[in-house]
């Protein structure tokens, strides 16, 4: 049997617990860091089979996970911690010579831990790089992953694929490029990669509930051109641009020709059951085969009802690939559907 340390968004631990639960028979779950990570075991899971089944159908609100190899008491000693990290890394030879190694610390805010994130990982390197292997920040054949909560540190080695995501707890950072025009545009940029659907595939899209701009800035950097929908502004520095066409009114009142467009997407900040209707109805006006990146804003308290009921409705007109809560969702889940 395996312990996992499991990350998901602030606040949603208890959900991304649930679904743990829910699919792996006699798992033991734990808290660790309130609201945010947990433990929990492979209970009677084959370790293997248990993570091809995670990655085949990801849960929603688990962010990311590592198996625990090493865990020990945590102390403000930087000497012992030192060494602890050390001895942990010394052990890793047989998988790590010659590969690529990204080293990952993470700690809980009241962790005596005596580090920072890059001291910790500066303190590794040297064993890794003796083993063989080559230290890097991305693009890694293993990943070593170090988290310290108040009483503990766990230590744990493991693929990228198998930890849900290549970023340290699942945390993904984009660069803050000058002219962002709202932080949303991260979103879809983390959507993108999250269901693997580069966005210069598409040519004709559709953004409901677009303003101030930030997704549509993403879809025209990627060369599409975008019908933009919102009663409310967009930023200046889109306005003229001449593959734009922005529509100031009620996503409800608008109608286009059939098989218009060859990708949806829905930001709008509405009640989701309504989002739902408006989005359904305008499903003619996209191509067979398009793609619907739509958030689904989590606003009744009960996330799994909520989102059980709306992937059923969307079901109606669209194939649901997945749905997820991104590291830049707060109180919603990101969906990919695919027109019927
Ligand atoms: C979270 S913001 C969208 C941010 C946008 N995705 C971006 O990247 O800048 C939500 C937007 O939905 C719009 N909205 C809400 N209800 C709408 C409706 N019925 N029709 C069109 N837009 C709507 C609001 O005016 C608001 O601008």
């Amino acid at each position: 049997m395996i312990t996992y340390v499991g990350t998901s968004n602030p606040g949603f631990a208890p959900y991304a617990m649930e679904e743990i639960r829910r699919r792996i028979q006699g798992t033991k779950v734990s808290g660790l860091a309130p609201g945010e990570t947990f433990s929990f075991t492979t209970g009677d899971h084959d370790p293997e089979q248990l993570l091809t089944d995670l990655r085949r159908k990801e849960p929603i609100f688990l962010r990311h996970l590592f198996p625990v190899e090493r865990e020990i008491d945590v102390t403000d000693s930087e000497k012992g911690t030192a060494k602890a990290l050390r001895d942990y890394a010394s052990t890793l030879g047989d998988r790590i010579q010659g590969r690529k190694v990204a080293i990952q610390v993470r700690k809980e805010q009241n962790s005596p831990f005596p580090f920072a994130s890059a001291e910790g990982r500066d303190e590794m390197v040297p064993a890794v790089e003796e083993l063989g292997a080559e230290a890097v920040a991305r693009e890694a054949d293993w990943i070593i992953s170090v988290y310290a909560t108040k009483k503990k540190l766990f230590m744990g080695c493991s693929t990228p694929r198998d930890n849900l995501s290549d970023w340290p707890g699942g945390s993904v950072r984009f660069r803050k490029d000058e002219g962002l025009i709202s932080r949303a545009a991260f979103k879809l940029l983390e959507a993108e990669r999250a269901f693997n659907l580069p966005l210069d595939r598409f040519s004709n899209a559709l953004d409901l509930g677009a303003s101030p701009g930030g997704w549509t800035s993403v879809l025209l950097e990627r060369g599409l051109k975008v019908t933009a929908v919102d009663p409310a502004e967009m930023d200046p520095s889109l306005e003229l641009h001449p593959r734009l066409r922005h529509i100031r009114r009620n996503a409800a009142d608008v109608s286009f020709a059939p098989g218009s467009f060859d990708l949806l997407v829905c930001d709008m900040s509405w009640d989701p059951h309504h989002t739902c209707r408006i989005v359904s109805e305008l499903a003619n006006v996209l191509s067979a085969g398009a793609s619907g990146i739509i958030t689904l804003k989590l606003m009744y308290r009960k996330p799994f009802q909520s989102i059980q009921d709306l992937t059923e409705d969307y079901a109606h007109e669209f194939d649901i690939r997945k749905v997820k809560q991104l590291f830049h969702n707060r109180e919603e889940v990101t969906m990919w559907v695919k027109k019927k």
